[in-house]
């Protein structure tokens, strides 16, 4: 059976993969498509309902970006969001003009309408924009404002199409699920048919289809992403083989954790390659971080292409790309900061025939969930996010086997006293970062020279922006405490209190 698609088209807003997640926690499936797709190729895609996003631009400008005309003749709903909303207004006869400005909070006021059905007649909104809908189109009625916007919402329900001055999709808006819900299900008709449950059933009765019992290789990361497409992979196919390749910069017990989960809990076909000699030797005395990327990321490759030959050709190779990975490679570019590794560069070293990559249509929540749907333990599911090079860039300069061992207990405790504290899931990110400063300490009346270790926490979305986490202070006295008297050579725990940007996530 078809899904039902709603299709999200970006005009360069900063919350449009947030619009497309919120509409996927509605349970409808939508995909995100560059503003300028065309409507024969919507067309094909057969949408219930077309979602406009906000965008940095201005609807009078010459070349403000505008949807293909067609997309409104082909009889599905349209909703506009801010930039959205006006591009509506605009180019159904209304007036668009600078001002009043609204940004952050601010009083809604509701009238009766579809988007408005339900909702309470005033609740807050979170705005942001500099130009606002002076005169309505023809056909329309204003269904919500505020003091300072006289067309917070508008509808025109004969031609089904509707516009938000305001976002939604931003937890601010107290209402917003449920304006979103009145589109989808009310206007749209979904019948809330994507969940995890059918995408799992739905996904191994396609690769049964698809591989059946020709040869697939994946390579296994202990990452969720690959573990899940792993995982799935492996109720399909009976001819599956996992490669995991431990370089040695893992958290404590983390590799046998992966061989445990994969091999003995699910019966996968795992090959455990124990490298860490080949790693470390190769980064002895490195201390650069992206020189230690890069020789990381080759050796990666070589190693995953000795094993690869070993099994020889086969018919498919498995990737856990999702789709934050699809959307950014499919439009915008940015500088690059850091060159993050990742398992890029594995078709170039193995003989297969045809890539598959089953989620890559999910958002990373929706690769827990699925995750959890079929079957893997919390440890794998709920894994924070870790870089491909591992601990080699929570090292700063030179590694060496004592520092990997000082900066997995110290990890350890840290992460130990994190779950005691029930804060695991409020943080996005932390870990332990062992510094290359030693300093002074006393010890039992003697005197130490000793590292320093710096805790990092975040909370983010994407870890493209984040901000330091607030732990409580009892909680860093506690790890602190643990860390010094229980690892050896720290004397010294400091906490980082920098945001991203200025500072990233990681050290190096
Ligand atoms: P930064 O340090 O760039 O981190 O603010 C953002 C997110 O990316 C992860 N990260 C990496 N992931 N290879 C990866 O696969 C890398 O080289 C790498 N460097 C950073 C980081 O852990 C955070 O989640």
């Amino acid at each position: 059976m078809e899904k039902q698609t709603i299709i999200v088209l970006d005009f360069g807003g900063q919350y449009n993969q947030l619009i497309a997640r919120r509409v996927r926690e509605c349970n409808v499936y939508c995909e995100l498509l560059p503003f300028a797709t065309a409507a024969e190729t919507l067309r094909t895609k057969n949408p219930i309902g077309i979602i406009l996003t906000g965008g940095p631009a201005s609807v009078f400008e010459p070349d403000a970006p505008r949807p293909d005309p067609g997309i409104f003749d082909l009889g599905v709903p349209v909703l506009g969001i801010c930039y959205g909303c006006q591009l509506i207004a605009e180019l159904f006869g209304g007036k668009v003009s600078v001002g009043p400005r609204e940004y952050g909070k601010k009083q809604l006021t509701t009238r009766k309408g579809d988007l408005t059905d339900g909702l309470s007649a005033t609740s807050v909104c979170w705005m942001s924009h500099t130009c606002y809908i002076e005169t309505l189109p023809d056909g329309f009625s204003v269904s919500a404002k505020t003091d300072t916007c006289p067309v917070a919402a508008m509808e025109n329900k004969a031609r089904k199409l509707y516009g938000v001055q305001f976002h939604p999709e931003v937890m601010h808006t107290e209402q917003g699920t449920e304006i979103l819900r009145n589109f989808l299900y009310r206007v749209c008709g979904a019948k809330g048919d994507w969940t995890m449950g059918n995408f799992a059933a739905q996904t191994v009765a396609a690769l049964k289809k698809k591989i059946g019992d020709k040869k697939v290789l994946c390579a296994l990361s202990g990452g969720v992403d690959s573990a899940v497409a792993a995982a799935l992979a492996h109720k399909a196919c009976p001819n599956l083989t996992c490669i995991f390749v431990d370089h040695g910069l893992l958290r404590k017990d983390e590799a046998a954790e992966v061989v445990r989960v994969f091999r003995d809990e699910q019966g996968m076909n795992l090959i455990a390659v124990d490298a860490s000699d080949r790693f470390l030797s190769k980064l002895d005395g490195v201390s650069e971080p992206e020189e230690k990327r890069a020789i990381i990321g080759k050796e990666f490759i070589r190693v995953f292409e000795e094993e690869a030959k070993k099994i020889g050709a086969v018919d498919f190779l498995l990737q856990g790309t999702i789709y934050p990975d699809v959307i950014e490679s499919g439009f915008g570019a940015s500088a690059k900061i850091k060159s993050h590794h990742n398992v890029g560069g594995l078709p170039d070293v193995v003989d297969f025939k045809e890539i598959v990559e089953p989620l890559r249509d999910l958002f990373k929540d929706e690769v827990r969930a699925c995750g959890f749907e079929i079957g893997l333990p919390e440890s794998i599911v709920m894994r924070q996010p870790f870089p491909g090079p591992g601990l080699a860039i929570r090292i700063i300069g030179p590694i060496s086997r004592e520092k990997i061992k000082l900066l997995q207990e110290a990890d350890y405790i840290y992460r130990d006293e994190i779950a005691k504290a029930g804060l695991t899931r409020d943080i996005w990110q932390y870990f332990a970062v062992l510094s290359d400063t030693r300093s002074v300490g006393v010890m039992g009346d003697g005197r130490t020279y000793d590292y320093m270790l710096a805790l990092r926490a975040v909370t983010s979305v994407d870890g493209m922006t984040a901000d330091w986490a607030r732990i409580p202070y009892d909680v860093l006295e506690k790890v602190s405490t643990r860390v010094v008297n229980e690892v050896g050579h720290i004397n010294r725990v400091v906490y980082d209190i920098t945001s991203k940007p200025p500072a990233t996530v990681e050290w190096e």
